[in-house]
């Protein structure tokens, strides 16, 4: 495997897309029909966005979008935060063997957070030799080239590239080639899109895989930034998030000189942008420059996402998260201080290892006084290479009742905030038509949380003053009202 990464450069990737164009068409106009792919993304914000660049390059390249995995290129961008995520990858590489069997021209692709461990690689390449293709996180740019290679083009190119015995295209580097920028790229929605501000993690949570297999912090230049967000504006898009895995640390270490308040205030600035989220943010790093950035800009969704993951000061220490309970409490209220309409949600990992039960108390009592609008929480799970694997877990039984109990209380106590807004006035953006109820579009208040009303499609992608009806715990229902607001 390829270690050290070779520069990837834009415009030689261009070429390569334009190279791949040539020899699709041909392949095309040999067997008298358009070649189809899928991509299926597995977890989380950062990996739907590098899904819109793939998806950006195969169109570039020619392929035809397909909704379903019965196609001629499927690829994978696989997550690895937890073991369940890659047991699930494993068990549809089965069926998508069946697909293979079928349509000799069909190609699967995997690539993403797993790519990045040798273990994974070995074990794809002896047990499911029907994998075509396997890159990493840091390659995910080079996906043009990847396809021109497995089209049958010139092995020239390959600088670097593995291609094994039994034909597998193989480029996973453990180091990133600095931040590409000018590819293609899709969107799924017209009217919102993500936006990456910075790459990687240095936290090292000991927890975490993340750090490992995304590699250390890299912050992209804000010059690039605002130009991608002035792009998307003049394309129609009303509403951006701004991703990282702790935004709050853009900047550090970087050439320039811009921390996140000052780039968010730019964000705001930038006409025909309505709505800017971010995720995630470090409690440990969430400066008062932000919240008060967050207060005053009115542009800045009313959401921010704080998480936890204990509330337990000793595993806090021990989860190498440089913050403890108080602090965590403190800088809660703080917020909610300075913006009492803000809706905090939080992630939370129940079972880390040598968790008492007077610590899992710990993390109900700040789920009590926090009270989150919606919480994720995860069983704790060992990822090998990660500080914490070493450490004995925590017997099944106690985690899974500890893991049921807080849900409970996540659940009622998000019931019980998002209720509060029955009979206010709000804004919506609508995003789609329903799909389980007829006659009702889904759209999201600025705090996050969903709406459904009344309404067709006429209403996607317009932000409209919305009267909430009723409550239905992590949902809400509304109708437009006519009269309140000037719709924007
Ligand atoms: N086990 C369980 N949950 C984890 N997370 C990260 N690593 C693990 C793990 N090993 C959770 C954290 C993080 C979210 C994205 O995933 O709560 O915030
Ligand atoms: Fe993982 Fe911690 Fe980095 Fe989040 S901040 S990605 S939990 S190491």
């Amino acid at each position: 495997m390829e270690k050290t990464a070779r520069i990837l450069d834009s415009k030689e990737q261009l070429r390569f897309i334009e190279l791949s164009q040539k020899l699709l068409k041909n392949k095309e106009n040999e067997i008298g029909r358009r070649l189809t792919f899928h991509v299926t993304t597995f977890g989380c914000q950062m990996n739907a966005r590098d899904s819109e660049k793939l998806i950006g390059i195969l169109k570039d390249i020619g392929y035809v979008e397909k909704d379903d995995e019965d196609a001629d290129l499927v690829i994978y961008n696989t997550c690895t935060v937890r073991d369940n995520a890659n047991q699930k990858v494993y068990g549809k590489l089965g069926y998508l063997h069946g697909y293979k069997k079928k349509n000799p021209l069909m190609r699967i692709g995997m690539c993403g957070c797993m790519m990045q461990e040798p273990s994974v690689i070995e074990k794809i390449q002896k047990s499911y030799p029907f994998v075509d293709m396997i890159f990493g996180t840091h390659n995910i740019y080079q996906l043009g080239e990847l396809v021109y290679l497995m089209l049958g083009g010139e092995d020239e190119a390959a600088r670097g590239i593995e291609i094994n015995r039994r034909g597998q295209i193989i480029s996973v580097w453990d180091e990133p080639v600095g931040i590409m920028e000018d590819l293609p790229t899709d969107r799924k929605y017209p009217f919102k899109s993500g936006v990456n501000i910075m790459y990687g993690c240095d936290n090292f949570c000991s927890y975490c895989i993340v750090p490992y297999v995304r590699g250390r912090e890299r912050s992209r230049d804000p010059r690039e930034v605002i130009r991608e967000i002035e792009r998307l504006s003049a394309d129609g898009v009303t509403e951006v998030m701004l991703l990282g895995q702790n935004v709050n640390s853009y900047g550090r270490g970087a050439d320039f000189d811009m921390n996140f308040p000052a780039l968010l205030r730019e964000v705001c600035r930038v006409d025909g942008i309505e709505r800017v989220r971010f995720m995630t943010s470090h409690p440990k790093d969430l400066s008062d420059e932000l919240i008060d950035v967050m207060a005053y800009e009115k542009k800045v969704c009313r959401h921010l996402h704080l998480p936890l993951q204990s509330g337990s000061s000793r595993l806090l220490e021990a989860m190498n998260r440089h913050y403890d309970k108080e602090q965590y409490l403190a800088l809660a209220s703080h917020i909610r201080e300075a913006m009492p309409d803000i809706a905090l949600t939080t992630d939370i990992i129940v079972g880390y290892p040598t968790e008492t039960e007077e610590d899992f108390l710990e993390t109900m009592d700040v789920v009590e006084k926090v009270r989150y609008s919606a919480a994720f929480t995860f069983i704790y799970s060992q990822r090998t290479g990660t500080p914490a694997a070493r450490l004995p877990m925590v017997p099944e039984d106690q985690v899974h009742d500890r893991f049921d109990r807080l849900l409970a209380l996540v659940q009622e106590i998000g019931a019980e905030e998002n209720g509060k807004l029955v009979g206010t006035r709000q804004e919506v953006l609508v995003e789609q038509l329903n799909e389980k109820e007829p006659g009702l579009v889904t759209g999201r208040l600025s705090n996050n949380l969903t709406v459904h009303l009344p309404g067709d499609e006429s209403l996607i992608g317009r932000i409209i003053p919305v009267t909430i009806t009723e409550s239905g715990g992590f949902y809400l229902r509304g109708k437009k009202c006519t009269h309140i607001f000037q719709e924007r």
